[in-house]
């Protein structure tokens, strides 16, 4: 059975990097968008572009910070409501930094896991809503490949979120087992974007190439894909079993 076409797609973190590329691929392909970030001016912009190129989609925008679970929890039905429905959510906001646990990074380590568990927390509360509310909807986390094993330096805090994120989604996964609700974790490779800038990893793509294995992996709907799926699948199941002496040279 081919996968449905899921024509309403609501993308957070959609101001910048994956989140607006993967915007303008999914109005390429003719899907109506509905855009989040907190940069409104950036989403304005990217609305007025989308809606100039491909006149015949629905493009919203509305500024969300996905730190108040308030706004989250708004945000999300109004979107839905403008365009009548979601058939899917992206929930991709997310923010990396921070440095060793014990070294004066207590901050920025805690906000990373504040942004990016308790943020994608409360978006999946309210897509979820939705979708169980419908009974049919796709639900995607990016995840990424650093939480695959434990992370040194500055990925500490990022990795052990996005470990978060792959059980979040299994949780939900479960849960909605045999409905029509379909959950997928996203684990991209290094692709670069502001988030990486001067902390790029090996095998980094550049955003095009990036963005369209990202989106071609959405549209498959997997339980869970590594992209690009070259060289990241056969490297993750690699660190999976290399020993931590190894994992932390080559991370
Ligand atoms: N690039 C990579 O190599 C890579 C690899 C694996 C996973 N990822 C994941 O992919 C996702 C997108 O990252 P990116 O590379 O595109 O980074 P980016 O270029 O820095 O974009 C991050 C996006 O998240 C939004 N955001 C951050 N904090 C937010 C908040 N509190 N509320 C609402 N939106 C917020 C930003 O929008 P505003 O600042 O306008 O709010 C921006 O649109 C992240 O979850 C990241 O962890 C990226």
């Amino acid at each position: 059975m081919p996968n449905p076409v899921r024509q309403r797609i609501l993308i957070s973190g959609a101001s910048a990097g994956l989140g607006q590329g993967m915007a303008r691929r999914f109005a390429a392909m003719g899907r109506d968008l509905a855009l989040a970030a907190r940069r409104t001016d950036r989403l304005e912009a990217l609305q007025q572009e989308l809606r100039a190129a491909h006149p015949g989609i629905r493009v919203e925008v509305a500024g969300m910070d996905v730190d108040d679970a308030g706004s989250v929890a708004a945000v999300v039905p109004e979107l839905a409501a403008r365009l009548g429905g979601l058939d899917r959510v992206v929930v991709n906001a997310g923010i990396g930094k921070g440095g060793s646990v014990g070294t004066g990074h207590a901050a920025a380590n805690r906000a990373v896991l504040h942004t990016n568990v308790l943020g994608s927390h409360a978006q999946c509360e309210a897509a979820m809503e939705l979708f169980r509310a419908q009974n049919s909807g796709h639900l995607v986390l990016i995840s990424s490949v650093a939480s695959i094993r434990g992370m040194r330096d500055t990925r500490t805090a990022y990795g052990a979120s996005k470990a978060a994120l792959n059980s979040l989604a299994e949780g939900i996964r479960s849960d909605v087992h045999g409905t029509p609700i379909a959950v997928s974790t996203i684990l991209p490779g290094y692709i670069a974007t502001d988030i990486n800038v001067g902390r790029r990893g090996p095998f980094t793509v550049d955003l095009d190439t990036g963005v369209a294995a990202l989106t071609a992996a959405i549209e498959r709907e997997p339980v869970r894909a590594y992209v690009p799926g070259l060289p990241w699948r056969p490297i993750s199941a690699l660190l999976r079993v290399l020993p931590l002496p190894v994992v932390r040279r080559v991370t």
